[in-house]
């Protein structure tokens, strides 16, 4: 069975983040796919610091829990509210955090949410930048959710028409075909001692 993990990227308590994570898991089990969900809602992750690498508590007994949990992942989705135009900081510390190879060659499919008409930057921020030394690997379609506090699939209202539910819909199917078909490349060529950090 092919495994999701879903990252939301609000600490926020009531993060949309999370809420369209947990819309993103129930559509991905539709489609088949056993899911995970780390939402920056529960999980608090410290901002990185020499102890990360050091291996200096409280590192080993916050990051390995979540970092196994990654690792079981064949293929991520990936939202990101956005913050004064940005990526959250917690998105941008996650993926700062993911130096153990928990994402390497493995398909993303990126989501931005906005509760006005913005979404645009954090895609455009991530896109480039986020990937060099984890070599998470984005898909080339992604989503914008705007006017994410009236986002309810199946409702057709402004803020989610079918044709982006459908859009949706698409960008999982093509997620979790990926994520199956790219294993062999991960189990069979890609040597990350060959290429410890991107160039
Ligand atoms: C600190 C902060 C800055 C924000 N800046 C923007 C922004 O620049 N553009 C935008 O479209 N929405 C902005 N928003 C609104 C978010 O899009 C909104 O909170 C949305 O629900 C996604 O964030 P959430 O997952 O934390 O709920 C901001 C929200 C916060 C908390």
């Amino acid at each position: 069975m092919t495994h999701i993990v879903i990252i939301s990227g609000s600490n926020r308590s009531e993060a949309q983040s999370h809420r369209v994570g947990e819309i993103y898991a129930a559509m991905l089990k539709e489609q088949g796919a056993s899911v995970d969900h780390i939402s920056m809602r529960d999980v608090e992750l410290p901002l990185w610091d020499e102890g990360k690498w050091s291996g200096a508590e409280p590192w080993p007994s916050v990051w390995a829990p979540v970092s196994e949990r990654l690792k079981k992942a064949d293929g991520f989705v990936v939202i990101t509210p956005e913050w004064h135009g940005m990526a959250s900081p917690q998105t941008k510390n996650f993926l700062t955090l993911c130096d153990g190879g928990e994402l390497a060659f493995k398909p993303a499919h990126l989501v931005s949410v906005s509760s006005g008409t913005g979404g645009a930057y954090p895609i455009a921020e991530l896109r480039m930048s986020g990937t060099k030394n984890n070599y998470l690997h984005w898909l080339p379609d992604h989503v914008i959710i705007r006017k994410v506090v009236d986002f309810e699939p199946g409702s057709n209202n402004e803020a989610s028409p079918d044709w982006l539910v459908a859009r949706i819909t698409h960008g999982i199917k093509v997620l979790m075909a990926y994520a199956e078909a790219v294993k062999p490349i991960r189990e069979n060529v890609v040597d990350l001692s060959v290429i410890k950090t991107g160039m």
